[in-house]
């Protein structure tokens, strides 16, 4: 039987509120849903404001135009990472420097990054890559002092904390990813977070075309339609309500792997929180001590034993339309963990017999 790499878990109330938004009509970006999930989603991450919108892509664009990043502007971002965290820069007409990763924690090298710092650089997009957190004293305490703008990618990252404080919650402003293989899914969706009143009022008038709020059917700038639908955001809510078992199965795999692949001692490493993090364990991470065994390893685990897994995503400056943007430049950590790096299957409704599978495929292949 097939084991995937992850599946959502809609085992709450998912169906009894989309039914609600069918039966009352309710199902475009108006009604109840909409705003009750983001108070929800403020509540949990402690953010005074939440704002939903249609997926995590747009959750950084919309952060990005509504700090007013554009032409000229350079803007820091992992090279190892989702695309999603740079095409925004980009679809702005400002410039991404890449900055390297840190093999230990799979996060921005801080040491590149403010080595990367010049005039022109106006914000930094930290990723929390794979539930694991960046260093945050560290990363607020450089765009502190050089007076960066800080977003927050955490659209792997919903639950984890740095010193017990949730993610999305230390920059400007923290953008969330609501995709089927997110911790929490609306199907497509995803939430900007912020503390600050002024920008949450700028955030929500441009994700709805730049209406204004005193004068009906008039625009004061140029907005987006970026909205999220009320039948996502009953899903959303649904599935906010059973986050913490969400995050216990998580856990349990997690676990698992870890301590099943020290007992077999298979020449791997299993991605886990460091210090001041708890991490959220969105997806298994793990990197092979070779690289050069990584595809031929996941492909035999798909044909021989039915096992989905994906490679760790592919560093952005080695893709053609941003080549020219790393030019003379290296970033030996992502490479290294990008190369030698996959995710395992970890979704919470795994059973224990799927995990011994998963192990066991393991552990023959890697023999
Ligand atoms: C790190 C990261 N950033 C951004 C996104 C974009 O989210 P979405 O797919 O909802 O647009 C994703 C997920 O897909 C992601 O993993």
């Amino acid at each position: 039987m097939f084991i995937p790499v992850y599946e959502p878990f809609l085992n709450g109330n998912e169906k009894k509120y989309v039914d609600d938004c069918l039966d009352t009509s309710w199902i475009s970006s108006k009604g109840k849903y909409v705003n009750l999930f983001e108070q929800k989603f403020a509540e949990y991450t402690g953010a005074a404001h939440a704002v939903g919108v249609s997926n995590g892509t747009v959750a950084i664009h919309l952060a990005l135009a509504a700090l007013g990043i554009g032409p000229g502007d350079e803007v820091l971002v992992p090279t190892l990472t989702y695309i999603a965290s740079v095409n925004p820069i980009m679809y702005l007409g400002a410039t991404p420097v890449f900055v390297d990763s840190t093999v230990d924690n799979w996060q921005l090298d801080l040491s590149d990054l403010e080595s990367k710092i010049t005039a022109k650089t106006k914000a930094v997009v930290a990723v929390h890559l794979y539930g694991n957190v960046c260093d945050m004293d560290r990363l607020v305490s450089i765009c502190r002092s050089h007076n960066l703008l800080l977003v927050e990618d955490c659209a792997e990252a919903l639950g984890s904390t740095w010193n017990g404080r949730h993610v999305g919650t230390f920059g400007d402003i923290g953008c969330f990813s609501f995709f089927g293989n997110k911790t929490v899914t609306t199907g497509e969706g995803g939430m900007v977070i912020t503390c600050d009143g002024e920008l949450a009022k700028r955030l929500a008038s441009l994700k709805g075309q730049g209406v204004s709020q005193t004068r009906y059917y008039w625009h004061d700038v140029i907005g987006y339609n970026f909205r999220m639908t009320n039948i996502e955001a009953a899903i959303g809510l649904a599935q906010l309500e059973q986050i913490e078992e969400i995050m216990v199965r998580k856990r349990r795999i997690a676990e698992y792997y870890k301590d099943e692949f020290a007992k077999r001692a298979l020449p791997l490493s299993v991605l886990w929180e460091t210090e001041h993090v708890h991490n959220c364990m969105w997806l298994p991470t793990i990197r092979l001590n070779d690289a050069t065994r990584r595809d031929s390893l996941m492909a035999d685990l798909k044909e021989k034993h039915d096992v989905e897994t994906r490679p760790a995503f592919y560093p952005v400056h080695t893709m053609p339309m941003y080549v020219k943007y790393a030019a003379g430049k290296k970033f030996p950590g992502a490479e290294q963990l990008s190369y030698a790096g996959m995710n395992l299957p970890g979704f919470p409704g795994m059973t224990a017999e799927q995990l011994e599978r998963v192990a066991d495929a393991l552990a023959r292949e890697l023999k």
